[in-house]
């Protein structure tokens, strides 16, 4: 008993040794200092590379591996944003610059010992110009692979005629817009020609101008061309008779099958009822709930989900139709209808027979039997009798009937 209470007295006493040599130990640990000389260069279109000196003795560089952390707010967020760990004292990044930002960097040892982390350096990049002169509902659709329009409304306080000027880049150097249009609801924009966007680099874009009342604030964009694409419509859209839909995505693109949506509208031509369905992945769909005596037509548009999400649906694909094929019902049918046919014929051939004469015999007209009778003999009948007896004929019988017939004609 006696060794178990000394025992445990040893180890509080052990453990309290312990805890009491931590604080000696933190206390020990220093602040770095933070980095200096934070400076930037403009890239223009709303790009920045930063770049510092870490304000540190190479020997304790090495020592602690003292890396730099990164980070950036917008001056209307909240959150500190794109934190970033870096071994080499530059970053580039973009901004929306219209809405001012904020960039920090600190030093970090990595390994432990008796630094710890320094303090934030921070540099404050405002906008400039009058927020009245910004343009206003900025948006862009990239179609047809590599064409993209842009369109924005001018800001409030700007001159009338007052025409803006739009420039983006790619990987290279800024591009001025040189294709301007005010489309039908009175926006301004720039067209961007044939080959001129690569779909799988970030596009960015200022849109400034100049006018010597009044001071411009230039506004600046950042996107990925994939999701702000209206890709052309799915093609070759197919349904079998056993209401399978085929179609295929749209051609030319090194995106990930997966990542295209779909979705199918049929339509029953008889009734006009619509029903959509929503395809992922898959470039095929059975209409499991069509009815297949009706005639339908199928067509198909797509859009980016999952991987990404893109803005805009393709237009409708061209339609693809389905005729009911003919069904045991109506093959019986049809069989019954041609029987039905061929004994009414049968029939309307027996009593057209039995009938003819009756129906078709022309009635005698005596005028044209007695022709002599009426027109020579004036209705005489004896006198057209003794005519129509023909002479030779009664020769061997008597004399009698000639003088008879002589008589007749005196
Ligand atoms: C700092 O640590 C050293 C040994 O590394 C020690 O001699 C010194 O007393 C400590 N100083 C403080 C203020 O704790
Ligand atoms: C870090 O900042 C705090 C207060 O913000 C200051 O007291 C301290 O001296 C700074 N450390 C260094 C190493 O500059
Ligand atoms: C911005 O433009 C879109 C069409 O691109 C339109 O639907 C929307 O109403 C516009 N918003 C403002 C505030 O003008
Ligand atoms: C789409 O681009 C191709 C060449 O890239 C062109 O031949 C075709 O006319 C374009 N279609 C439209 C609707 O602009
Ligand atoms: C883009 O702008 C051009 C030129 O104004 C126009 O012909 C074309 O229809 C527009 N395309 C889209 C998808 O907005
Ligand atoms: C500047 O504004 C005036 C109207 O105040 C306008 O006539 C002129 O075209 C504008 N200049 C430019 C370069 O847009
Ligand atoms: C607009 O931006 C472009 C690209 O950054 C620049 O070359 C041009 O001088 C700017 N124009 C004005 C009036 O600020
Ligand atoms: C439907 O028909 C198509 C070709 O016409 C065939 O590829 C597919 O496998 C069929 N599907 C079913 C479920 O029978």
């Amino acid at each position: 008993m006696i060794l178990l209470i000394a025992y445990l007295a040893i180890f509080f006493a052990l453990s309290n040794g312990s805890s009491d040599n931590s604080p000696d130990h933190t206390a020990n640990v220093t602040d770095l200092n933070p980095p200096t000389n934070f400076r930037t260069v403009d890239m223009q279109l709303g790009e920045l590379e930063f770049a510092w000196d870490s304000n540190l003795p190479a020997e304790i560089m090495t020592r602690f591996k003292v890396k730099y952390i990164y980070a950036a707010k917008y001056f209307d967020a909240d959150q500190w944003e794109d934190e970033i760990r870096l071994s080499d004292p530059k970053y580039n990044h973009a901004f929306e610059l219209h809405r001012g930002v904020s960039v920090r960097i600190k030093n970090v040892p990595t390994r432990g010992g008796k630094f710890k982390e320094s303090n934030w350096t921070v540099m404050e990049i405002p906008p400039s110009g009058d927020p009245e002169t910004l343009v206003s509902n900025f948006s862009c659709v990239v179609y047809n692979h590599t064409f993209m329009n842009c369109t924005w409304r001018p800001g409030k306080k700007v001159p009338n005629g007052t025409h803006y000027k739009m420039y983006y880049k790619q990987d290279n150097a800024a591009i001025k817009c040189t294709h301007y249009y005010t489309d039908l609801d009175g926006r301004q924009g720039c067209h961007i020609g044939e080959n001129a966007i690569d779909d799988e680099e970030n596009v960015l874009i200022c849109v400034n101008g100049s006018n010597n009342s009044s001071s411009i604030k230039p506004f600046y964009a950042k996107f990925d061309p994939q999701e702000i694409e209206r890709y052309n419509p799915p093609f070759n859209v197919k349904v079998s008779p056993n209401l399978t839909v085929t179609w295929e995505k749209p051609s030319g693109y090194a995106i990930n099958d997966d990542c295209f949506a779909y979705q199918l509208q049929l339509t029953e031509l008889d009734e006009n009822n619509i029903e959509i369905f929503h395809v992922t992945k898959n470039t095929r769909y059975i209409l499991i709930n069509a009815n297949s005596l009706k005639r339908f037509s199928v067509k198909v548009r797509t859009k980016l989900k999952g991987c990404k999400e893109s803005k805009y649906w393709s237009d409708w694909s061209n339609e693809a139709f389905f005729e009911p094929k003919r069904t045991f019902n109506g093959r019986i049918f049809v069989l019954v209808l041609i029987i039905i046919l061929v004994l009414a014929g049968l029939l309307l051939r027996i009593i057209f027979r039995r009938y003819k004469i009756i129906m078709f015999r022309p009635v005698p007209d005596p005028q044209k039997k007695f022709k002599e009778l009426f027109e020579e003999h004036n209705g005489d009948f004896q006198k057209w009798l003794g005519c129509q007896i023909p002479i030779s004929k009664y020769e061997d019988c008597c004399t009698v009937v000639i003088e008879e017939s002589i008589r007749c004609e005196a």
